[in-house]
Order: C-alpha cells, then sequence, then structure tokens
C-alpha cells in the first residue's frame, strides 16, 4: 500500500484525535498495551485505534523486510512468502510489523491458524479469493459450529422440555446447557436471565413489547441514540406512539460519537428508558455505555444495551457494566442466524408479562385463565430454535477458547492499519473517526456511488457492504444516504487490507479493474 497522504481529509484535520491515535498505534506496536488499558473505562476496555502518523507509518513500514520474518519452515522469507512467524532474534521486528505477524505480537493468537477453522475463507469469488469484509452484517462460521449442528441432528435432535425418551433428554439438556454457556459469556447471575429469542431485533422487540406499556404512559420519555441501527429505533417509536411517550435522540459529535453532556441534559424525571448500541454499526463508534447506565440509574432510569456489533470485538460482563437489558444475535458471533439472545436483570424479567402466548411458556391452562411459567420460559412460547441455540453456545465457547482480549488486541491493529491504508486512498472520505471505534470503517469515494465501489470491490473477490446499513438517521446525519463499509472479524488479515487499499486506488485513479 502507499503511504497516507500528507493532507488528511476532513474530518481527520483533528489533530488531538490524530495525536492521540498516533500515540495509541505506536503503544501497541511497542507492546505496552497496559498502558492503553489503563485509559479505557473498565470491563469493557475498548481501545483507541491509533494510526501512526505518516512519518510514523512510513518509518515503520519501511522497517519491514522479507529477511526479518521467518516462513513456515524457519526460513527467512521471501517476498512472496506468507509470513507466519517473527524471528524471535530480530529484537526491534516488533516495531515494524504492524500487525502483519501475529505471533509475536499476539501471544496466544494465530491468525493463520484460526483462518484453518473457516472454511469458506477459502472460497473463490469471481475467480478470486474470498475477502470477507462483511463481518458486521454476519460472521462466517468455524467447523465447530458446523460440526456440532451437525452433530446435534444426527444424535440429538428431539423437541425439548416435554417428552420421557432419551433423545429429549439430550436435546433438553444441550438447549438448557446452551443457555448456562451464553450466561457465562455475558456474566449474567444466572441463566434464568437468559431468554432465547431469533436474535437482537426480537429482542428488542420482546423488551419494547413486553416490558413497555406497563412502564411507560403518556407524557413519558425514551431515549435512543443518533447512532441507533433501525431495530434500536423502530419498536420504540411503535411504543411511543402506542403509549403517548416522546422519544428522544442523543446527538453526537463531528468524529461519531455519542455527546455525554447532551445525554446528561435529556434524562428526567420523565424518562423511563434509554436504549443505546454499545458499537455503532455504521461507524464503528465504540459508545461509553458505562457512564450512560451509571448516568441513567443515577435518575432512576434503566438501560438496554444492543450487543449485537459489540460481542464479537469486546469483551463484555453484564452485571459490571450494570446493564438492565443486553442484547445481542448469534450470527454476529461466528453463530447461525435466527438466534440470539435478551438478558434481563431477574427482577425485570420477573415483572413483565408474556409478549407471546402458547406452548412452553405456560404452567397450567383452562379456558377460564392461564398461568404462565418463570422467566425465561414465559417469554419462549413454541419450539425454540433448539439447533441453533446449540450452535451459539460452541461458537461462543469458540470465541472463548480465542480469548476476547487477543480478539480486541489484533483487530484493534487490523482497524489502526486499515484506517491508515484507506485514508491513503485520494478522494475516500472516512465517516466516524472516533477515538474509540471496534472493527468498521464506512466511507465515501469522491467520483463513485457507494454501490458502485461495492460492485466494483465484489468483482475482486472482497465483500463489504454498500448502502444505509439499516441507521438511516446516521448516515444521513454525516450527509450521505449510504456508504461503503467494510468491517473486520479477527480473521482477516493486513494482507486482506492492502487488497482493498489496492483497488480503491484503482478507483481513485479513474482505472479500470484488473
Ligand atoms: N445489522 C446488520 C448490518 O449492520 C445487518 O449490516
Amino acid at each position: 500500500m502507499g503511504g497516507p497522504r500528507d493532507s488528511l481529509p476532513d474530518p481527520l484535520t483533528d489533530q488531538s484525535w490524530l495525536d492521540r491515535l498516533a500515540a495509541d498505534a505506536l503503544a501497541v506496536l511497542h507492546g505496552d498495551t497496559g498502558g492503553l488499558s489503563a485509559t479505557l473505562p473498565g470491563i469493557l476496555q475498548p481501545q483507541s485505534h491509533g494510526l501512526p502518523k505518516d512519518d510514523d507509518l512510513k518509518r515503520l513500514l519501511a522497517g519491514l523486510t522479507p529477511e526479518s520474518v521467518l516462513a513456515p519452515d524457519g526460513r527467512p522469507g521471501s517476498e512472496s512468502s506468507v509470513f507466519y512467524f517473527l524471528d524471535p532474534h530480530a529484537a526491534t521486528l516488533n516495531e515494524r510489523t504492524l500487525g502483519r505477524i501475529p505471533g509475536e505480537a499476539h501471544p496466544g493468537f494465530d491468525v493463520w491458524a484460526v483462518r484453518r477453522d473457516f472454511p469458506i475463507l477459502a472460497e473463490r469469488v469471481n475467480g478470486r479469493p474470498l475477502i470477507w469484509l462483511d463481518n458486521a452484517a454476519t460472521t462466517q462460521k468455524p467447523n465447530a459450529v458446523i460440526e456440532r449442528l451437525s452433530d446435534f441432528y444426527r444424535h440429538e435432535n428431539s423437541n425439548i422440555h416435554r417428552a420421557a425418551h432419551e433423545l429429549a433428554a439430550r436435546a433438553t439438556d444441550a438447549f438448557e446447557g446452551a443457555r448456562r454457556t451464553v450466561a457465562r459469556f455475558l456474566g449474567a447471575g444466572s441463566p434464568d436471565e437468559i431468554v432465547f429469542v431469533r436474535g437482537t431485533t426480537e429482542a428488542i422487540n420482546l423488551v419494547a413489547k413486553a416490558w413497555g406499556p406497563r412502564h411507560v404512559g403518556p407524557g413519558d420519555e425514551l431515549v435512543v441514540s443518533l447512532l441507533e441501527h433501525h431495530a434500536n429505533i423502530v419498536p420504540w417509536q411503535q411504543l411511543a406512539a402506542q403509549t403517548g411517550a416522546r422519544l428522544h435522540v442523543i446527538p453526537v459529535d463531528a468524529n461519531g460519537q455519542i455527546r455525554l453532556d447532551e445525554y446528561q441534559r435529556l434524562l428526567n424525571e420523565r424518562t423511563k428508558l434509554v436504549a443505546i448500541s454499545q458499537v455503532s454499526n455504521a461507524l464503528g463508534t465504540v459508545t461509553p455505555v458505562r457512564e450512560v447506565i451509571e448516568l441513567a440509574h443515577r435518575a432512576g432510569v434503566l438501560v438496554l444495551v444492543d450487543g449485537a456489533q459489540s460481542v464479537a470485538h469486546l469483551a463484555v460482563d453484564v452485571r459490571a457494566l450494570d446493564a438492565d437489558f443486553f442484547v445481542f444475535s448469534g450470527h454476529k458471533i461466528f453463530g447461525p442466524t435466527g438466534i440470539g439472545a435478551l438478558y434481563g436483570k431477574a427482577q425485570l424479567l420477573e415483572a413483565m408479562d408474556p409478549w407471546q402466548g402458547g406452548g412452553n411458556m405456560i404452567a397450567d391452562v383452562t379456558f377460564e385463565r392461564t398461568l404462565y411459567q418463570g422467566p425465561p420460559a414465559r417469554f419462549e412460547a413454541g419450539t425454540p430454535n433448539i439447533a441453533d441455540a446449540v450452535g451459539l453456545a460452541e461458537a461462543l465457547k469458540y470465541v472463548e477458547r480465542l480469548g476476547l482480549a487477543n480478539i480486541a488486541r489484533y483487530e484493534h491493529e487490523l482497524l489502526a492499519y486499515g484506517t491508515a491504508a484507506l485514508q491513503a486512498v485520494p478522494g475516500l472520505h472516512l465517516i466516524g473517526t472516533a477515538p474509540d471505534k471496534a472493527s468498521v470503517l464506512s466511507f465515501v469515494l469522491d467520483g463513485y456511488c457507494p454501490a458502485e465501489v461495492g460492485d466494483k470491490l465484489n468483482r475482486e473477490g472482497i465483500a463489504v457492504r454498500a448502502g444505509h446499513h439499516c441507521a438511516q438517521p446516521i448516515v444521513r446525519h454525516f450527509g450521505h444516504e449510504a456508504t461503503v463499509r467494510p468491517s473486520f472479524a479477527f480473521y482477516n488479515t493486513v494482507d486482506e487490507i492492502d487488497t482493498l487499499a489496492a483497488v480503491l486506488q484503482r478507483l481513485a485513479k479513474g482505472q479500470r479493474s484488473k
């Protein structure tokens, strides 16, 4: 890739932001992640996604020579080698590699080994190796998940909870075991605080429908942020329309971070609930949910955290956060589609009415009345998505084995590298430049509409989303109807980012794809 441009595009002219990112990136390169973490709030530890300034980056990249790395067989690499391992004797290498060689920079995390766990990453698209950069839309699945689903259907498949036979017992054990895994993964106090749902959208609708009408009335207020996905806007709009409540919106600053000062002003005795994403799907902003929750609780307000874009990238502990509700989708975290979870504090779930009626959620039914189960069964009417819940648990165990701290560090460097690489493309404008970001780069390119860029990238085997990302308010706030959005996961590499940047460079120069 070429070096970043000498003059950075608006809004990247904020020197303090650049200085902070540069310091952060250099700290990572020096292995000084302790310093980074110390600047971050609490358990989430979102990291500022630093990028070296022009001179730093050039110096770092100039230092990366083929001889300074070893190929898999232990011999020095050549330019065409796939570089797996750092030479342990080359003391200064760590400064030079910027995430290119995961072995040294990320003890316990080897991206090349990880990639072998994901069979689809060997796919070819339009004659090119697939480069999957649409992870914010959905993630790919490791063999562990694919095989677990297959095993379930081969050896355990049955309906749950209702039959007196061996397979019902196996399926019930697997399903309830999955609930325990989700509870552990989120740091919930009990598996009873985990309700299986189809995904984030259904989880938010569940809370809006089951909690909402009982607690929200005419003149009451609900708060969301300008960053929200439609799934965290529309259910609250519907609740407001149904109850006569008002919906208020936390504004964002020029970088796409929420304005905490404005947020504080929105909280008052009429406010009943704040619903906010932990990571913006459109911009990648990591929001300060810990502070959001603290301020809300001081005002006696509940908080629902949309974790759809955060759980695969940051360690989450719902009790440390003190979130009242936390929701996420399995398919964004290497699990199946059609399964997700709602975490709710036990006392809140216990006080909520069912939202759907049917089997599984009842204790006793007569034609005169129905007695309901307690949570979580009360919210799981009908036969649940048993196999995919089991698959989701397998995905969470896979992520736990890799370690979210390792994942966050690696992705941090990918994002820093990708930010610099895209900034170097003439006429490319990044949308969303908050210091705390996770795994998303949203941009527009002069002379092209986002759909065209998406199409050109697809022809090179590169999958990105181009559009409004189901977050029209925030995309429009930045003056666009659509952006191009590459989004990373831990199986992506800097080589893939180089390929992305090279195609964009060609487009920027008005050259046709090769
Ligand atoms: N919410 C998904 C996205 O951001 C679909 O692309």
